[in-house]
């Protein structure tokens, strides 16, 4: 499918749509004597987090606002940005729908909208044709950029609306309003789509053909977001090793690097590397800037070469663990993450074994594991017949799973006794007083601040975003305590 490039001119209906919109949302709020208010709902990855910024960008400027900041007020316009990733999500979307009908009985205003991946996957879309007909509008990831004129165009039709295309657009971020939702934390997306076509994943058909975003652009937006004081900066993409600008003459470490000279970013990541792309130059690179995260986010899959190829995943583990062990000889403090599915079709308990092995003798300092799940339209959703029985999945799944936190567990226990740089994420959830943050390395922390150290007037939320340094004194399963030594002035 051919990669279409974003006008100017179709910029123009999406700004002459917002206008508009801005408009009548005005008009209608003195006619009703309440100002309109949208509810988002974001499921997934952090593509669809930072879409979620795009919208509620969007939202803003249609003059809406968000109604968290109005007390016990409904919504007027709800907002489900899916993920089709794994099976369960499905479940929960149709539950929600179900229990809005209710609520657009007693609010004759409410505009439901339903985007994001799931959207590109048919049995969705005719699901929400034929049971749900008060949604009213559905769109896919694809047409983001769209959103004023599909909302625009649903309000004048008055009935359900659902634009889901085979097109696959590149369109120039910056011309797309962005709200970003935390104080230190900018996404930055660096490509969208995907060409792999992992044998289980329905990425590659939610999100289309791999298409990079144009080097200067990216540039532009990581020197505003720098001037307008983000720590840090996440770059984004399926596989950001396999970054070529929208020209396709340029690569990752060259924008790795012009990241990385920017001083003003205390922490820059990147997610996700497939290990077929990623090499010595990116981690001779991570080892060589200090504002550069020191962890490596490798999925690994699978720790069999039969299952691995099953899977269409281009590497074996003799490759696989040559990365990490350069890796871990370039930067010994740095730390490895990755993803595991089990149960993949046609696994044996060898295979699974090979994946225990795997996993032992990485040592993974943390890993996000999965249970195979079927996904529609995907080459592995029709290996039926070698599907693997619930029972044994989750008897492997716990095996995995307890031998992860094993590592987990002794990755933080190496932390004790250290001093680091914490970036500061706000309030811990596990007590008052308590701030969370991330190492470099991107262990998560919970520090108390001495008395001596503490800011006058600052609540623990006030330190989001800043930078100090850490002495850690207790491992959990899940994290470090500290207690802080110096907090960074700016
Ligand atoms: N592009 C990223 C992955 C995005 S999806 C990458 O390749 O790293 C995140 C993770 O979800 C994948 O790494 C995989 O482990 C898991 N996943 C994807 N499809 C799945 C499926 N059908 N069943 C179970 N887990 C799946
Ligand atoms: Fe899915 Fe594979 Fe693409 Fe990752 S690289 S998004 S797992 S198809
Ligand atoms: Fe992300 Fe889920 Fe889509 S993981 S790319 S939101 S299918």
């Amino acid at each position: 499918m051919a990669i279409i490039k974003v006008t100017d001119d179709d910029i123009k209906v999406q700004s002459d749509s917002l206008a508009q919109l801005r408009e009548y949302f005005s008009m209608r709020a003195m006619e009703r004597g309440s100002s309109f208010t949208y509810d988002i709902h974001t499921y997934g990855c952090q593509l669809n987090e930072s879409d979620s910024e795009k919208i509620i960008g969007m939202f803003q400027q249609m003059g809406l606002s968000d109604n968290k900041d109005h007390e016990g007020k409904d919504p007027d316009v709800v907002l489900l940005n899916t993920c089709a990733v794994r099976e369960n999500a499905e479940d929960r979307l149709f539950g929600n729908l179900g229990e809005f009908k209710k609520t657009k009985r007693s609010n004759k205003d409410l505009i439901i909208v339903v985007c994001g991946c799931m959207m590109k996957v048919e049995e969705n879309v005719n699901r929400i044709k034929k049971s749900f007909p008060y949604v009213d509008l559905v769109f896919d990831p694809q047409q983001l950029h769209r959103f004023p004129e599909l909302l625009k165009e649903s309000l004048n039709i008055k009935k359900q609306l659902v634009n889901v295309g085979t097109e696959d657009y590149i369109a120039d971020d910056s011309l797309i309003p962005i709200a970003r939702q935390r104080k230190f934390r900018a996404l930055v997306p660096i490509m969208y789509g995907c060409n792999n076509f992992c044998t289980y994943c329905i990425v590659p058909y939610a999100r289309g053909r791999e298409r990079s975003r144009d080097f200067n652009s990216i540039i532009d937006e990581l020197k505003t977001l720098e001037s307008q004081g983000y720590k840090e900066v996440m770059l984004l993409g399926q596989n950001v090793n396999s970054y070529m600008g929208e020209d396709g003459k340029h690569t990752f470490p060259e924008l790795l690097r012009a990241a990385a000279e920017m001083k003003g970013f205390s922490r820059i990541r990147f997610m996700s590397s497939h290990p077929k792309d990623i090499n010595a130059e990116v981690i001779d690179i991570m080892a060589s800037y200090d504002n550069l995260e020191t962890h490596l986010h490798l999925p690994l899959q699978s720790g069999s070469d039969r299952i691995l190829k099953l899977m269409n995943r281009p590497y074996n583990i003799e490759q696989y663990m040559s990365t990490v062990e350069l890796f871990r000889s370039k930067i010994p403090d740095g730390a490895i993450s990755t993803d595991i599915i089990v149960g993949f079709p046609g696994e044996t308990e060898e295979d699974f074994q090979h994946t225990l092995d795997v996993v032992k003798t990485a040592r993974f300092d943390s890993a996000f594991t999965f249970q195979y799940s079927p996904r529609p339209g995907t080459k592995a959703a029709a290996m039926k017949d070698d599907f693997i029985s619930h029972d044994v999945v989750t008897e492997r799944f716990g095996r995995l799973l307890s031998l992860q936190n094993e590592l987990t567990f002794d990755s933080n226990k190496a932390k004790v006794g250290k001093v680091e740089e914490v970036l500061i994420e706000g309030e811990s959830s596990t007590a008052p007083d308590i701030l969370t943050g991330r190492t470099r390395s991107n262990h998560l922390i919970n520090f108390t601040i001495p008395d001596e150290l503490k800011v006058q007037g600052y609540s623990a939320n006030d330190y989001e975003g800043k930078l100090c340094t850490v002495k850690f004194t207790n491992a959990r399963p899940y994290s470090v305590d500290g207690v802080m030594e110096s907090l960074k002035n700016e």
